[in-house]
């Protein structure tokens, strides 16, 4: 843990995830920042000083498009600090910056995908890296999927390594307190690809009390119970996973709750025809953009029921108004219950943009951080990551 190092006069190395949105230089949701500085807060109140180095979407080499720079002055904002930045996360100017920091200075890199070295997981790579610091600190949850320099292979040239807050919490809430979780556990599951999701249905299959299917997600499970419904968004493999899916969920005696009506339009630019039809009367022809309203009081009643809830997905488009109304009434029972009291937690980025837009943000009880991350995690799987620091204290 953090707290076991001692971080006074050490210079402290962090890997962060600031794969945020950048338009025209300007940050469009700083979240993943703003839950950064528990951790940066922390090393400076223990009196070291800090680099940070994170990656931003995916360049092909140097690309002033994916600079970092934006970031640090998002950061000097927020920690009303100065933080120094470095045009190149290995030059020898940014190496001497980072040993020369005082005590309480923040130094950010510029982004490490520059280098082919960081996807590679390049050992040279990350020995140099490992020059920035004394101790490592890994806080970049939305990165720990990958097995990349800055992350796995740079492990190796610390002594004093571990995870950061943000890191804990989410291990806390996308692991830990769904293993064993306050019951009735339900999970609530949408979005429009089923692939990536199986493992997770699966999982969920077994340890929830309740599994509610929404968005395009159920479209698969609608057509093998033989409704006549079809979307682009359907294909043949989407549908043979959703028959194993129904049939284990038959051997486990649980059900996969699915909606019973619809939202539906000619198309979803067509808002002169939007309907509301029951899943027995819809045809090919109908597209399904929204939970109907029966559906919606369905799924209202079983959440409304339960002390654990894990939201994973939009019910419909959540971000046009003519078909969100779905994903905003599930939000707004989800909010009005952790208000409550009960354990309210959102995984994904479309998930934590309707969060946003529908509720008050601070309300869940854990909004993550991670996209690709938290699937995997949910899903049962190690995450290299943190396998690289398992390994390195054996
Ligand atoms: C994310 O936003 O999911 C992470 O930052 C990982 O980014 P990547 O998918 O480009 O590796």
């Amino acid at each position: 843990m953090i707290e076991d190092i001692n971080l006074s006069d050490k210079k402290v190395l962090i890997r962060v995830d600031y794969n945020v949105p950048i338009e025209n230089g300007q940050i469009l949701d700083d979240y993943r920042i703003k839950k950064s500085l528990k951790t940066i807060n922390y090393c400076i109140d223990q009196g070291a000083s800090i680099t940070l180095m994170s990656h931003l979407g995916r360049p092909n080499g140097f690309d002033e498009n994916f600079s970092l720079l934006p970031v640090a002055e998002k950061l000097t904002e927020l920690l009303n600090k100065e933080v120094l930045f470095s045009d190149d996360c290995i030059s020898d100017k940014a190496l001497l910056k980072s040993t020369t920091l005082e005590k309480g200075q923040i130094h950010l890199l510029e982004n490490l995908r520059f280098h082919s070295g960081e996807l590679e997981n390049c050992l040279d790579f990350s020995k140099t890296l490992s020059f920035h610091g004394d101790v490592y600190i890994n806080d970049a949850f939305g990165t720990a999927h990958r097995e990349h320099a800055s992350n796995v292979g740079i492990v190796n040239f610390f002594d004093e390594c571990d995870i950061g807050f943000l890191m804990k919490k989410e291990l806390k809430y996308l692991s830990h307190e769904i293993t064993d979780p306050i019951r009735p556990f339900t999970v609530v599951m949408g979005g429009a690809k089923i692939k990536g999701k199986i493992e997770l249905i699966e999982n969920f299959l077994k340890q929830s009390d309740n599994l509610i299917v929404g968005g395009a997600l159920s479209f698969p499970f609608l057509k093998v119970k033989g409704y006549d419904i079809d979307s682009p968004l359907l294909n043949d493999q989407d549908i043979d996973c959703a028959k194993s899916l129904l049939e284990l969920s038959d051997k486990l005696n649980k059900s996969i709750i699915l909606p019973y009506d619809f939202v539906v339009s000619t198309s979803i630019d067509d808002f002169e025809n939007i309907d509301m039809k029951t899943i027995e009367n819809i045809n090919s022809k109908d597209g399904c953009f929204d939970i109907g309203p029966e559906t919606t009081m369905h799924y209202s009643q079983i959440l409304s029921e339960s002390e654990t809830i894990l939201w994973n997905g939009p019910l419909g488009v959540s971000e046009n108004p003519y078909f969100g109304t779905g994903t905003q009434q599930i939000c707004r029972i989800i909010e009005e219950l952790s208000n409550n009291g009960v354990i309210s937690i959102l995984g994904g980025g479309d998930t934590a943009a309707a969060a946003k837009k529908f509720s008050q943000f601070n309300t869940f009880t854990h909004i993550s951080t991670g996209g690709g991350a938290s699937l995997e995690l949910l899903s049962g799987k190690k995450l290299p990551a943190l396998l690289a620091l398992e390994n390195n204290e054996k």
